[in-house]
């Protein structure tokens, strides 16, 4: 993996709950396996789930037939930390994840991690967070998941500043949906972030968790263009 400008550990985030991390997790996924990796992903903390209910890692599986794993399911739906400290659970250490990402990659060439929330959200019981996580995981960059809409370009930067000023790489930002006739704001913001130094990967097109899962990861490198040129054909 030395030889790719995509390190084996992919860190998920995003400027917000509900921008689509889960479904560009699964496309990056889909993107590494049609580049002819081994490729996992990883959810450290699934809330809003009863046991045996499906999470986002069911819907990775759903969409890529991945191997997935989750470090802790929650039943609240709201930032682990209260929904940990409503059933009385003890969260997962920071090295505990680490130790899980460590034990896919011993089988996996690559490992992508999907984040709660946004960056910023408390995942342990000593409030570390995602970006935290990033930084005691070795080898790896942080990708970056935006609204196209009016707001996305504020948020955005807020998240790039806080991972640059945590030294944490930053491999890229994708588009979680992107719509079929975008206006003037969204192409412009399109453009901006497309001219940020570490580049726009690709767009979701809106709808894309609909396809059926074949045509999904069929049509995965190809949204995320900006990711596939980097992994390289296999
Ligand atoms: N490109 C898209 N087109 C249409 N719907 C989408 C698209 N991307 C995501 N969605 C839908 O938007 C909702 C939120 O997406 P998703 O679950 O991927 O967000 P998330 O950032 O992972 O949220 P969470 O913080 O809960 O993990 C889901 O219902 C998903 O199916
Ligand atoms: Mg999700």
């Amino acid at each position: 993996m030395t030889e790719l400008q995509v390190p084996p550990v992919v860190v998920v985030t995003g400027t917000d709950t509900d921008v689509g991390k889960t479904v560009v997790t699964a496309a990056v996924v889909a993107t590494g396996r049609a580049a002819g990796l081994r490729v996992a992903a990883y959810k450290p903390t699934q809330t809003g789930v009863s046991p045996g209910q499906p999470g986002d890692m069911a819907e990775v599986e759903r969409l890529t037939e991945a191997c997935t794993a989750e470090g802790v399911r929650l039943r609240a739906p709201m930032a682990p930390r209260p929904a940990a400290a409503l059933e009385h659970a003890v969260l997962p250490t920071l090295a505990d994840h680490v130790a899980r990402v460590a034990d896919l990659r011993r089988r996996h060439d690559l490992v992508v991690v999907e984040g709660a929330g946004g960056l910023l959200v408390e995942l342990t019981d000593a409030a570390e967070t995602l970006a935290d996580l990033a930084t005691a995981l070795p080898d790896s960059g942080v990708l970056v998941v935006a609204r196209a809409a009016l707001g996305t370009l504020n948020h955005t930067m807020l998240t790039r500043e806080a991972l640059s000023h945590r030294g944490v790489r930053q491999i890229g930002i994708v588009i979680g949906s992107w719509p079929a006739r975008p206006d003037i704001i969204e192409e412009t913001n399109r453009d901006y972030l497309g001219a940020l130094p570490e580049g726009l990967l690709g767009v979701l097109p809106l709808g894309a968790p609909s396809l059926d899962p074949t045509a999904f990861r069929a049509a995965a490198p190809g949204w995320l263009a900006g990711l596939s040129q980097r992994l390289g054909t296999p």
